[in-house]
């Protein structure tokens, strides 16, 4: 019999915030869906039914904007992303058992589905408000789209809503000279009426739940604070264009991206039960025993916290069981940074790391609260190359040997009965810190662990054991032990490092099975040893570094990527004719392409504009061989101000079109036009 037969498998499921589908994962976002993995993992591991589910956030502004810029649909934009998200996130051994998207059917069902209910019980209220309005683009502005000269500094070209240069916060009616981000038109004020969701109404049923024990007590008390200074009602309908759901019976006014993003949680949990038979009604009926948790970042709470239990409980869901915020991710100690190379995608960690190491410095610094969480990179490969390869890997790599080569691959008796079972009873106390998500507690109690079983295996010499004559029996036991303690140190690593887990259980032959921990590997047979993991090396870590530093989208017409959701760059301003005159653009030959070393996405490329060749370094790499490029002719800025790039100096810019990726396009298919002709 498992010890976890004897109490109650539970039903749980887990889910983490949406990424929005207008951008890449970077490492900040990591930590959410890394740290929700290990918990579940954990949860698995020990016998329970839990579920994991996510998908993209697609709807909203900004993604309908980025669509039109690619000159894509929406749909099509989004089926990309979520593409792209489900590979960074298998690449960092996310498992989610369903990944979908918030534009779906099941969705679209259950928003609307919400919302007339909240409308039957009387907490849908409309009335007419006055917003800024696009008159070009015909959309109403949020703030964010809304650009313009700070009202305190004077700094030019800033948000609508706070000033990146001073901090000031204001309204954008507050801004001088205010334009449209999205058409760089002076927007108007106009009048439109919006739909909201009565949030006062609910105050005394949040103050109850905000205080039931389904939040972290900082989240609590902030909410306190909210709750104290009163709630107020909260817009979730927009006005047309906007990419989402519109509203039943109010044509031309869509929900909120906010309003069905949370539904997504559902919608993606109803797919994964219409595919595989789970009962959906069983975890979130009104009186659920099944268990429901939201992982997000400490700035969603207000949707997570407020919105939602107060949508779920008016429309007759069960509420969260618990809402778990964690912290922010920076880099060096820094907000992450494009300039700093800091700004880190999934992708770019993946082309030079082994994800594991994240993993691991991501568990051994998490708590279960809401602290903001440093990426020092040396402390990230000192920590790594310490604990993991110093430590755990080292056990098996002192021991496995002689049991290969001395004893056939098979291993003795336990003899050191006392040390295992501080092992085994260590379990109960790691179970309690994986539950409550003090992972960098638990992995420190396991690091103990493995100084404990290092410090056997130094005490005991097999390496000189292994030298006298007629001690075999002695050896085999000392390999025995270290390997059994091996065995539990890499089941307690396991939610943690799933890869190594399985290269663990095909080295020892043995599952790695926590409720089972107390059976011990005797006269069994193991596998020969292969290195588990290797060192870091800083060097991986400065080319990483280097590639996230690399990209210059303006080189290759890319649009420029949005550092934040939502955000979206502004339409450089207008420029006079006379100025246009002054950019020389030539029809030029390419007649070498190079590889560039050390770079991700740049190509060296030699120009030969008629009169004299031009050195140029294309962020192209993605889209071309270079042997392909050879002999055709393409565009440049000739007369570009030469530039100083990490690589060497780059004299002009080539033009390019397209979304990015392998679309890239240059102009010509082959030579055939002379280079050095001017374009206009
Ligand atoms: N689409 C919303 C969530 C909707 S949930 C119904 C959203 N998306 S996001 O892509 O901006 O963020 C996804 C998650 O990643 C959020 O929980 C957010 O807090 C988290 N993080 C984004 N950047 C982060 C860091 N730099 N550090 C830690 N977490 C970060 O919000
Ligand atoms: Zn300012």
């Amino acid at each position: 019999m498992t010890q976890a037969s004897s109490k109650q498998q539970r039903d749980i499921l887990v889910t983490s915030a949406l990424p929005y589908a207008n951008g890449p994962i970077h490492l900040g976002h990591l930590l959410e869906y890394i740290q929700t993995d290990i918990w579940v993992r954990y949860q698995n591991m020990r016998g329970q039914n839990c579920y994991y589910v996510c998908a993209d956030d697609a709807h909203g502004t900004a993604i309908m904007l980025r669509a039109e810029r690619e000159g894509i649909t929406s749909e099509q934009l989004i089926d990309r992303i979520r593409g792209e998200h489900q590979e960074d996130f298998g690449g960092f051994h996310i498992r989610f058992d369903n990944y979908y998207t918030t534009h779906s059917e099941e969705n679209r069902n259950f928003s609307e589905y919400i919302y007339r209910q909240l409308q039957k019980n009387d907490h849908i209220a409309t009335r007419k408000i006055t917003q800024s309005f696009d008159p070009e683009k015909n959309m109403f502005l949020a703030d964010r789209f809304i650009k313009g000269t700070c009202p305190k500094c004077k700094t030019e070209d800033q948000y609508g809503d706070n000033c990146e240069s001073c901090g000031a916060t204001y309204t954008p009616s507050e801004l001088i000279n205010p334009r449209s981000a999205v058409s760089g038109a002076t927007p108007i004020e106009k009048e439109s009426e919006h739909y909201f969701f009565k949030l006062p109404e609910f105050a005394d049923f949040l103050t109850k739940w905000t205080r039931s024990g389904a939040l972290q007590p900082q989240v609590a008390n902030k909410l306190a604070e909210w709750l104290d200074a009163g709630l107020q009602e909260w817009d979730i309908s927009r006005d047309a264009p906007y990419f989402g759901f519109e509203i039943p019976d109010a044509p031309g006014k869509f929900f909120y991206v906010w309003l069905d993003a949370p539904i997504g949680y559902l919608a993606s949990f109803k797919n994964l039960c219409n595919r595989e038979g789970i009962d959906f009604e069983h975890f979130w009926k009104a009186d659920s025993t099944a268990e429901v948790y939201h992982f997000i970042g400490k700035d969603i709470i207000n949707f997570h916290a407020l919105f939602w239990p107060a949508m779920l409980h008016d429309a007759g869901f069960r509420t969260p069981t618990a809402v778990w915020a964690h912290g922010f991710v920076t880099v060096n100690g820094k907000k992450m940074s494009k300039s700093r190379g800091t700004f880190i995608m999934a992708r770019t960690y993946l082309d030079h790391l082994n994800p594991e190491y994240l993993r691991y410095y991501f568990a051994s610094k998490l708590t279960g609260g809401v602290d903001d969480m440093d990426l020092n990179l040396e402390d990230f490969a000192a920590r790594v190359n310490s604990d993991l390869v110093g430590k755990v890997v080292n056990i098996a790599s002192r021991s496995a040997g002689f049991i290969t080569k001395r004893f056939n691959g098979k291993l003795g008796q336990v003899t050191e009965q006392d040390k295992l079972k501080g092992f085994i009873d260590a379990g109960n106390e790691i179970e309690e810190l994986y539950e409550a998500r003090e992972f960098g507690r638990a992995t420190r109690r396991i690091m103990e662990l493995a100084d404990t079983a290092n410090q056997y295996v130094n005490d005991e010499q097999p390496w000189v054991v292994a030298k006298q004559d007629g001690q075999d029996d002695k050896l085999q036991a000392i390999c025995t032990n270290s390997l059994n303690m091996f065995h539990l140190l890499m089941t307690y690593l396991a939610p943690v490092l799933p890869e190594t887990a399985k290269a663990a259980e095909d080295f020892l032959n043995a599952k790695l099975d926590w409720n089972n921990r107390s059976a011990r590997l005797e006269n069994h047979s193991i596998n020969t040893f292969k290195p588990l993991m290797n060192r870091v090396d800083m060097v991986q870590i400065e080319k990483m570094l280097d590639a996230s530093k690399e990209e210059m989208p303006a080189a290759t017409g890319k649009p420029a990527e949005p550092t934040q959701p939502e955000k979206i760059e502004a339409v450089a301003d207008e420029i006079e004719f006379d100025d246009f005159t002054k950019v020389d653009l030539r029809v030029v030959k390419i007649v070498k392409a190079e590889h560039v070393e050390g770079a991700d996405k740049l190509l060296r490329l030699t120009l030969d504009l008629g009169h004299g060749e031009r050195n140029v370094f294309a962020g192209i790499k993605s889209a071309y061989k270079p042997e392909d490029l050879e002999g055709r002719l393409t565009v440049m800025v000739a007369n570009l101000k030469p530039r100083k790039m990490k690589f060497g100096i780059s004299e002009g810019m080539v033009l390019a079109a397209g979304p990015g990726g392998k679309d890239i396009f240059l102009l010509s298919p082959d030579s055939g036009s002379t280079p050095g002709m001017r374009v206009m």
